[in-house]
């Protein structure tokens, strides 16, 4: 299983951390100044490997941490995704306002799945702050809640599992669209930090 992190700023880090932690092989990269980006994979451990754009599409697992904006470019650039998983970690906001982008009755996530036609689409790793993303997801006697939303259960559950692997308590939050306007801005479960207690297991 291959994994790559398209966008290595404030969320792309966090999420390249957790793989550090548990020694997990991931392929980073970015839109500018590779050399930068190979010497901040040397940084961050032997298991962080710096590729191209490209090269980070054919991954198994292909985690987009860019700006809303950008996802059109970024994975138009695929030639093919062929059942590939896409995790969505964005989130569609008016950078000048800090307000949801107006998108009618469609969430992000299902634009973005219209985008990659032929991939599964997971939404994942977009409510939590990227500070509190990096930390230990076992934490505070318990494990950090994830929330995971998609309309193939097969892909969430790969997901799901990784973010198990990582110590996180995913929760599925059901469909694109359903879970998709749970995890909006200003909405119920954005930016909050849950935590599963490890009592709530017995
Ligand atoms: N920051 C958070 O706490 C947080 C939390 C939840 C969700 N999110 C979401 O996560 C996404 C990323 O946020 P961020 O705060 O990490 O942003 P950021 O710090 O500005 O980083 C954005 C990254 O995306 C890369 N990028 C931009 N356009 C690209 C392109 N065309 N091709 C390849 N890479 C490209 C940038 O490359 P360069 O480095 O070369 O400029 C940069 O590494 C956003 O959608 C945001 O809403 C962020």
């Amino acid at each position: 299983m291959t994994h790559s992190i398209i966008g290595v700023g404030a969320l792309g880090k966090a999420l390249t951390s957790q793989f550090v932690r548990f020694k997990i092989p991931v392929q980073i990269t970015r839109n500018s100044d590779i050399t930068a980006l190979r010497f901040m994979a040397r940084e961050m451990g032997p298991c962080v490997h710096a590729v191209s754009v490209p090269e980070a599409l054919q991954s198994d697992l292909v985690f987009l941490a860019i700006p809303f904006d950008a996802v059109a470019t970024v994975v138009g650039a695929a030639s093919s995704w062929n059942g590939r998983v896409v995790v969505d970690c964005t989130n569609a906001i008016d950078l000048a306002s800090f307000t949801p982008r107006a998108l009618g009755e469609q969430t992000s996530s299902e634009l973005v799945e219209s985008l990659v036609q032929g991939a599964r689409l997971v939404k994942a790793f977009n409510t939590l702050p990227a500070a509190t993303l990096a930390q230990p997801a076992a934490a505070a006697g318990g494990h950090r809640v994830l929330f995971v939303s998609g309309n193939v259960g097969s892909a969430k559950e790969e997901v799901a599992q990784l973010a198990t692997a990582f110590g996180f308590a995913p929760i599925d939050l059901g469909n694109l669209s359903a879970g998709g306007r749970w995890r909006q801005l200003g909405v119920a479960l954005m930016g909050h930090n849950f935590i599963r207690l490890n009592s709530a297991d017995r």
